[in-house]
C-alpha cells in the first residue's frame, strides 16, 4: 500500500537540471545563485531586502540577533508553533514568554498578548520583541499587533514559515504575508513540506537596509570585507561581530529559485484542494464530529487542519488513518509542554492553545496530492467517523 504523506515536495526535471548546472559550475557554496534567489524573494514579497540562509531556524536566530535581542531581552510568541520560533530567543540569551491563541485558528490572540505584556511589567521586564506566527498559512492579526507595539514599544517579526503567498483583504487594501508592512522583518523556511523547497533553507525579509546588512555579516561569522575603494590589500578582511556560518549554498539556491517560479501554481493547487476539503467537510458525517477553521480567500494552506469536537476522537482518527496508509500530523504540541520548556517555565497551560492542541489534526495537503488521493483521505475519514 502506497502511503499518502501529510505533505511533501514536488521536484521536477527542470529543478534537477538547475541543481546539476550549479554542480558543474565554480560555485557550490554561497555565490551568484544565492544572490539571484535573494533578488527573486525580495521581488516576490515586495520588500527591499531578502537574506537567504541555511534554514528557517537560522533565519530566526540571525533576525533576532541582528535586532539586538540578547541576554536581558524578552520575547513573546504563541505556543502553537514549531519550537524554533521560541528556541531562537533562547539561543540569543533572551527570556521567552507565551501568550494564548484563538482556539478556532491557532493564531496569536491580541488581547492575550496585551495581558502577557502587562504581567511582565511588575517584574520590571520590558518586552523587546513579539513574534506572531502566520500559522498554517493564515495571516496572523498583524495590524492589531502593530497597534499594541505602538503603545508598548516592542519590535515585531512575522514568522511566515507557513505563509508564503498568504494575504488578507482589508477594505480597499490587501495585506500580504512577509511584506513587512507592519513588521521590522519576517522569516521564511524552504523545508520540503513548505510552499517552496530548497532542501533546507530560509530567508529574512526586511525593508530595513541596516538590519539586512547586519544579518549578512552575522550569517558569515561577523566578517566584513573592505569596501572597493579601501586602500588596504585585497586579501584583507576583519571580524567586527560574533556571527555564525549560516550561509545558504548555491545548490540550495538553484532549487529554491526554480521552485519560486512555481509558487503561484503551487498556491493555486493548494487552494483548490483546500476548497474541495471545505466543501466536503460541511456535509455528513463530517459536520457532526468536526469543526473546520473557516475558509479564507488569501489563506496559503501550508496545512489543512481539522478540529475534532471530541478530543478523544483525534488520536483514534490518527491511528485509523495511519492503518489505511494516510499520514496525518498534530500541529502543534504547545511549545511550553515540551520537557525542556517545562523545566524552564514550569507546568504552563493556556486555555486557547490547550483547546486547539487537543483537537487538531493536519490531513494531507500538498500540490502533488492527486484528486484520487484526496478522495481516499475523505473516504477513510468518513469511514472512521461513521464507525463512532
Ligand atoms: C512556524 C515555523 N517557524 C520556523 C520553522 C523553522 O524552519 P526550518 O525547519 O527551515 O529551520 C518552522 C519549521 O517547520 C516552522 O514551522
Amino acid at each position: 500500500m502506497e502511503t499518502i504523506p501529510y505533505s511533501r515536495q514536488w521536484i521536477d526535471e527542470e529543478d534537477l537540471q538547475a541543481v546539476c548546472q550549479v554542480l558543474r559550475s565554480d560555485w557550490l557554496t554561497q555565490g551568484p545563485t544565492v544572490e539571484s534567489f535573494e533578488n527573486g524573494l525580495s521581488e516576490a514579497a515586495g520588500v527591499a531586502r531578502a537574506v537567504a540562509v541555511s534554514n528557517g531556524t537560522a533565519a530566526l536566530h540571525l533576525c533576532y540577533a541582528g535586532m539586538g535581542v540578547k541576554n536581558g531581552s524578552t520575547g513573546i510568541t504563541s505556543p502553537i508553533t514549531f519550537a524554533a520560533t521560541a528556541n531562537a530567543l533562547l539561543h540569543c540569551g533572551a527570556e521567552v514568554r507565551f501568550c494564548d491563541v484563538d482556539p478556532a485558528t491557532g493564531l496569536m490572540e491580541p488581547d492575550s498578548l496585551e495581558q502577557t505584556i502587562k504581567e511582565q511589567k511588575p517584574a520590571g521586564e520590558e518586552v523587546h520583541l513579539v513574534i506572531p506566527v502566520s500559522f498554517a498559512g493564515r495571516l496572523a492579526p498583524l495590524e492589531e499587533i502593530a497597534q499594541i507595539s505602538e503603545a508598548h514599544g516592542f519590535s515585531v517579526v512575522e514568522d511566515a514559515a507557513h505563509s508564503m503567498g498568504a494575504f488578507a483583504k482589508r477594505n480597499e487594501h490587501t495585506l500580504r504575508s512577509a511584506s513587512c508592512e507592519h513588521e521590522k522583518a519576517s522569516i521564511l523556511s524552504f523545508h520540503p513540506v513548505k510552499h517552496i523547497c530548497s532542501g533546507e533553507g530560509g530567508a529574512v525579509l526586511t525593508n530595513d537596509e541596516k538590519l539586512a546588512d547586519k544579518i549578512v555579516s552575522l550569517r558569515s561569522h561577523g566578517v566584513k570585507r573592505p569596501i572597493s575603494n579601501d586602500e588596504r590589500a585585497g586579501w584583507y578582511y576583519e571580524q567586527t561581530d560574533l556571527g555564525w556560518n549560516y550561509r545558504m549554498t548555491d545548490l540550495q539556491a538553484a532549487l529554491g529559485l526554480r521552485q519560486l517560479k512555481k509558487l503561484d501554481s503551487f498556491l493555486e493547487r493548494r487552494r483548490s484542494l483546500a476548497d474541495r476539503y471545505h466543501k466536503a467537510l460541511k456535509e455528513e458525517p463530517f459536520n457532526e464530529f468536526l469543526e473546520v477553521p473557516a475558509a479564507e480567500e488569501g489563506h496559503a494552506y501550508h496545512l489543512f487542519v481539522i478540529l475534532f469536537r471530541n478530543p478523544a476522537h483525534r488520536d483514534q482518527a490518527y491511528e485509523f488513518l495511519q492503518e489505511q496508509g494516510i499520514r496525518s500530523q498534530v500541529h502543534y504540541i504547545p511549545v511550553y509542554r515540551h520537557p525542556y520548556y517545562a523545566s524552564l517555565m514550569g507546568n504552563m497551560r493556556l486555555p486557547g492553545a490547550e483547546s486547539y492542541f487537543s483537537r487538531c489534526l493536519s490531513i494531507p495537503l500538498f500540490p502533488k496530492l492527486t484528486d484520487a488521493e484526496q478522495e481516499k483521505v475523505l473516504e477513510q475519514l468518513a469511514a472512521f467517523l461513521r464507525a463512532l
